[in-house]
């Protein structure tokens, strides 16, 4: 079942917030707004984290909420849990009053790109970092 991320489920989140964004420190990430899949055994086994950012490339409106991070774990993917989450980031957004919800997908994840357009969003911009040592 999908729900909100509880007190007790931080450490948990943490571990699957790594194993998402191996090379970041994800001690702020959860002060996002956070759901989370439980197995019936107990077991979380995916989590979604949405943020309101002031502003968000190719969005309509500002501010806007974001999707910042969406796991599944490997077995447990394709059911449709990461659909689950997303409904649940788009319910929590339009209670808030947003018509529209962002994310954004590195362009060498083919995986989640074709996820993001299989539950409907459309690509907007695409942008390339660049980066000068100093
Ligand atoms: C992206 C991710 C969260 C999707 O979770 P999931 O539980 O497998 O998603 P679902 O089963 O609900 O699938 C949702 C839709 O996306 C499609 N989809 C999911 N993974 C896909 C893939 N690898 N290739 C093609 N389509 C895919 C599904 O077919 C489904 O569409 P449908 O309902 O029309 O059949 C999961 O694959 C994941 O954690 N990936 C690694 C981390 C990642 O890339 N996160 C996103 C970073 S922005």
């Amino acid at each position: 079942m999908i729900r909100p991320i509880q007190e007790a489920d931080k450490g948990r989140v943490k571990v699957l917030m790594r194993a998402l964004w191996p090379d970041q420190d994800v001690s702020s990430d959860l002060d996002d707004t956070i759901f989370v899949w439980e197995e019936p055994d107990g077991r979380l086994g995916g989590f979604i984290s949405a943020a309101v950012r002031p502003w968000v490339e190719g969005a309509d409106a500002a501010p806007c909420p974001h999707i910042e991070g969406w796991y599944v774990e490997p077995d447990l993917r394709k059911r449709g849990i990461g659909r689950a989450l997303v409904a649940a980031v788009e319910q929590w957004a339009r209670e808030q009053g947003f018509q529209e919800l962002t994310s954004d997908v590195e362009m060498e994840s083919a995986g989640s790109l074709a996820a993001h357009q299989a539950l409907g969003f459309e690509p907007t911009e695409q942008i390339q970092y660049f980066r000068k040592k100093l």
